[in-house]
């Protein structure tokens, strides 16, 4: 099978390249990515000496037509899995256009251009066994209060994003959806909490507080750091997006979490536990605009129609992602590149 993956480059996509091929001998992988400041070739290097027969990189963007019309010209894909995305709230925040840009037209651009291949190329004009995944998230829900517990997103909370991340990857999944409904076309939608493990750049919540526990730096918490997020590992994320490829139904919409939430304040202290550091280090900040208070998710459904559930347990993995940060320091130096700096400066220094 052939597998065109969108923005394997990044943390999750790369990760589930290596997952995929792994863990699937007859799986050849095309792999766009347009190596924004998130996309990293080091993220496949061992892939691409492991498995260099089964594997190929092009880079290329998602909203180009062309690039993406002579990938499909030369080699249709059975499968798209689209992770290809703009991924960091507060880089929403400051330049919104770009979330649009990607998240909303490039996956126009790509549910475009597969229907009409996969169309013309089917027997009967049923797409036969195609498949297109749109890698969505839970922030699509919007936020939860935190003195009711037992209120988790289902597939049918209504959607009420709150940031221009957000609203864009809703976006994508509305278009998804229509695509669905008007052509028939074998979309699926899933809805992840939040992803941790190796290759996870420096911008997001862990890997920035090792990186600053580690460097002796402060540790910037948000607000009064309440907020609480719904934790999984990475290759958990990998194996539910392969199940609900083989089990899923097309047109609809999948729910991922670790059923495991946590209070930033304490997975900060956690971490900080591990690389025994002093809590000291800890500096409540300027809270981000919009902050969505509580994530929780629902996984019922992928549960009991495609069998997945998450086999990895937090706080092991938790201390073998940052080991994995510590043991992989030449990685966490490379990234952190004159963009990251600027970034790091705008985004913190009036907070
Ligand atoms: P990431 O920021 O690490 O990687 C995104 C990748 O997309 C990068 O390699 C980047 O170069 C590439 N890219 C960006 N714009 C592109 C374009 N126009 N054309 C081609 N490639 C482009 O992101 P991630 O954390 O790996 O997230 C992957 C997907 O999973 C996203 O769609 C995100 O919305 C979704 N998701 C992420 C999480 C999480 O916790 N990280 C949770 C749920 C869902
Ligand atoms: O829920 C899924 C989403 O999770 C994905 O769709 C997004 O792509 C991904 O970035 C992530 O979004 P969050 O905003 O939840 O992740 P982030 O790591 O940016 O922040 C996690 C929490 O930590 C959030 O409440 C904000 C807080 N935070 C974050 C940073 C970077 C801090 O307190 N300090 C920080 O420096």
């Amino acid at each position: 099978m052939k597998y065109l993956i969108t923005g394997g480059a990044g943390f999750i996509g790369s990760n589930f390249i290596r997952f995929l091929l792994e863990n699937d001998s007859n799986a050849n992988v095309l792999n766009i990515d347009k190596l924004t400041y998130a996309g990293n070739l080091r993220n496949l290097s061992e892939v691409q000496s492991k498995h260099a027969n089964r594997y190929m990189f092009f880079h290329g963007d998602i909203c180009d037509s062309r690039c993406i019309e002579q990938i499909f010209q030369k080699h249709v894909p059975d499968y798209i899995i689209n992770f290809a995305a703009e991924t960091h709230v507060d880089r929403s925040i400051v330049t919104p256009n770009v979330f649009v840009e990607t998240n909303v037209l490039g996956t126009t651009n790509l549910l475009n251009i597969a229907n009409a291949y996969w169309y013309n190329t089917d027997i009967g004009n049923d797409y036969a066994h195609h498949k297109f995944i749109q890698i969505s998230t839970d922030e699509v829900y919007g936020t939860l209060p935190e003195d009711k517990p037992e209120l988790k997103f289902t597939e049918s909370t209504p959607l009420d994003p709150r940031s221009p991340y957000s609203a864009s990857k809703a976006s994508a999944d509305l278009i998804s959806l229509g695509f669905a409904h008007t052509y028939g076309f074998p979309v699926i939608i899933t809805r992840c909490s939040n992803n941790y493990g190796p290759l996870q750049f420096p911008e997001k919540l862990i890997p920035v507080m090792i990186n600053n526990a580690v460097n002796g730096k402060s540790l910037p918490v948000y607000g009064d750091g309440m907020n609480i997020r719904d934790w999984l590992y990475v290759d958990d994320h990998c194996d539910a997006i392969i199940k609900v490829l083989e089990k899923g139904r097309i047109g609809q919409v999948y729910n991922i979490g670790g059923n495991n939430e946590i209070r930033n304040i304490d997975l900060v202290k956690m971490i900080l536990k591990h690389l025994g550091k002093d809590e000291s280090l800890i500096q409540f900040v300027k809270d981000r605009p919009g902050h969505d208070r509580r994530y929780a998710i629902d996984s019922s459904k992928i549960q009991s129609e495609t069998g997945w559930k998450p086999k990895y347990e937090f706080e092991d993995r938790l201390k073998f992602t940052i080991d994995w940060y510590l043991n992989n320091s030449d990685w966490l130096e490379s990234v952190k590149s004159g963009e990251y700096l600027k970034f790091y400066e705008q985004n913190y220094k009036n907070r």
